[in-house]
C-alpha cells in the first residue's frame, strides 16, 4: 500500500473517532468517502459508543475490500513500530559521557589516559589497556596509588569518532621479563602518538615508571604503521645536563627542595605527559616534572625520538598533572588537573602566545553539575575535529580507583566563551557539530 494511502487511512480513523455527534437531530448520517479510498456511511448518534460510530456500506464486496485494506494498514503500522524498536537498539551517533562505550565488536573500549592521532582520514585512539584486578601494593599505600597490571597500549580506529574498531595492542606489555621497562608489574601510562612526515614514522611517547612511580621516565616507541606493532626504543629522564631556557640563578642552587637542580645530571623526572606537533612540524613533549610540582615543555629532535635539549618550566610550583594541549587561532591552550592521584580535583586551563610561555592561567574550564570536581574526571587530551573549524573534543577519564578496568571515557565539547576562555560544559549526550554561539 502506498505510504500516502496508509497515512490517509490513519487520518480518517482519527477523524471519525474525534467527530462530534450531530446536535440537530438525535440521529444523523454523515458520509465519509476517503477512508482507504472506499465509500462508507458513518452513523453518528448522541449516545453512540465509539465502535458504533460508523457502519460500513451495505455493498458486500466493498466491505470485503475495506476489511483487507484495514488489515493491511494495521500490518503496515505494526511493521513501522517494529522497525522503530529495532532502530532503538542500533548504535547511536551520539557521545554519552561516562556510559559504557562499546567498540564495533561490542566490547567496552579499553583506552585510558590516551590521545588521538588523525592520519590519512582515520582517527587512531591510543590508550592504557587496563584489565584485571585492581590492587594496592605496599609501596603505594601512603598515597592510595591503586594499580592493575600494565596491559600495554591499545589502539582503536574510526572515521566518524563514534564507532571504534579495536586494532589490538599497538605496544603490548612484557610478561616474561620483570626487568623490562614494559613489564606487567611496572607502569605504562598516558601514551600519545604523533606522525613524523619526514621519517614517515609513527612515534609513541608514554610515561614509563617503576611500580612505585619513583623512576619517572619517558618511554619511546616507533612504527611504520599507525596500528603498530610499535618497536620499543627504551626510556630515560629527559634533558639530562641541560638547564631550561628560563632558568634563574636560584634554580641552579643545590638544596633539598630544588628538584630541578637535583635532577640536572641524570635528567628531569617525567610522569604525566602529552605531545603537540606545531604548525611548523616541530614537536613538543609536556611532562609533569620536579616531583609533579612543575610542568616542562620540551622540544623534540626533528625525528621526534629524543628531547632536542631545549625546554622551559611552566606553571611553576602549581602541581599540574594530566596535561592536554591544543592550538587555536595561533594561541596555545592547556587543560589539566591538580595532583590527587586517581581522585578528582578542580581542572585548570591556561593560554600562551608562545609554547615556552609565559602561560597565563584561565581558571576552571568546566561548567555544570560537579564542575568543581571536573565531573569526577581527569583530563587526558583535546582533539580538534578534522575538517571542522572551532570544533574540539575534550577527552577525560572517569577513574574508578577500586576497579580501574571499568574506568570510563568522558568526551565533552570544548568551546570558547566571550572572553576567549576555553569552556567545557557537561552534557549527558551530544553530537558533532556543536552549534557555535
Ligand atoms: C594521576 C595521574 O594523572 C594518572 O595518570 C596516574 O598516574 C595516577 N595519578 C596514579 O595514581
Amino acid at each position: 500500500m502506498p505510504a500516502s494511502r496508509f497515512l490517509n487511512t490513519l487520518l480518517s480513523i482519527v477523524r471519525i473517532f474525534r467527530s462530534k455527534p450531530c446536535r440537530r437531530t438525535s440521529r444523523c448520517t454523515r458520509t465519509v468517502t476517503n477512508l482507504a479510498g472506499l465509500r462508507f456511511v458513518q452513523l453518528v448518534d448522541d449516545h453512540a459508543k465509539p465502535w458504533e460510530l460508523f457502519d460500513l456500506s451495505k455493498d458486500r464486496s466493498e466491505t470485503k475490500k475495506m476489511k483487507t485494506s484495514m488489515l493491511c494498514s494495521a500490518l503496515a503500522f505494526a511493521w513501522l513500530v517494529a522497525l522503530n524498536a529495532a532502530r532503538a537498539n542500533e548504535p547511536l551517533a551520539t557521545f554519552q559521557p561516562g556510559q559504557i562505550w562499546n567498540d564495533t565488536s561490542g566490547k567496552p573500549i579499553n583506552a585510558h589516559g590516551g590521545g588521538i592521532l588523525f592520519h590519512g582520514g582515520v582517527y587512531y585512539w591510543y590508550g592504557e589497556f587496563k584489565e584485571g584486578r585492581t590492587y594496592l601494593s605496599q609501596v603505594n599505600k601512603t598515597w592510595g596509588g591503586t594499580r592493575v597490571i600494565a596491559g600495554g597500549v591499545s589502539c582503536y580506529s574510526s572515521t566518524n569518532l563514534y564507532d571504534w574498531k579495536n586494532e589490538g595492542l599497538a605496544l603490548p606489555s612484557v610478561a616474561e621479563d620483570p626487568d623490562h621497562d614494559l613489564a606487567c608489574e611496572k607502569v605504562i601510562e598516558r601514551p600519545k602518538v604523533i606522525y613524523n612526515a619526514k621519517t614517515k614514522q609513527f612515534v609513541m611517547w608514554l610515561h614509563q615508571d617503576s611500580p612505585d612511580y619513583a623512576a619517572a621516565h619517558s618511554g619511546v616507541a616507533v612504527s611504520d604503521s599507525p596500528t603498530g606493532p610499535f618497536k620499543y626504543l627504551g626510556s630515560f629522564r629527559p634533558n639530562a645536563g641541560v638547564w631550561p631556557i628560563n632558568v634563574t640563578a636560584r634554580d641552579k642552587d643545590q638544596n633539598a627542595t630544588n628538584f630541578l637542580a637535583r635532577d640536572f645530571p641524570g635528567g628531569q623526572m617525567a610522569r604525566d605527559m602529552t605531545l603537540l606537533v606545531d604548525d611548523d612540524g616541530k614537536a613538543y613533549q609536556f611532562y609533569a616534572s620536579e616531583e609533579n610540582g612543575t610542568l616542562h615543555v620540551s622540544q623534540l629532535t626533528d625525528d621526534y625520538l629524543k628531547p632536542a635539549g631545549i625546554y622551559g618550566r611552566i606553571l611553576v610550583g602549581r602541581s599540574t598533572e594530566a596535561p592536554a594541549v591544543f592550538k587555536h587561532n595561533g594561541k596555545y591552550y592547556l587543560i589539566a588537573s591538580g595532583c590527587s592521584g586517581w581522585d578528582p580535583n578542580t581542572a585548570r586551563s591556561a593560554v600562551a602566545d608562545h609554547i615556552f610561555g609565559p602561560w597565563t592561567e584561565l581558571g576552571n574550564p568546566c561548567r555544570g553539575a560537579n564542575a568543581d570536581k571536573t565531573f569526577f574526571c581527569q583530563s587526558t587530551f583535546v582533539l580538534p575535529v578534522a575538517g571542522q573549524t572551532n570544533q574540539f573534543i575534550a577527552m577525560f577519564d572517569l577513574w574508578k580507583k577500586w576497579d580501574l578496568q571499568d574506568s570510563r571515557c568522558v568526551w565533552l565539547p570544548l568551546a570558547f566563551d566571550t572572553d576567549g576562555k576555553p569552556v567545557v560544559q557537561w552534557r549527558d549526550q551530544w553530537s558533532l557539530p556543536v552549534p557555535e554561539k
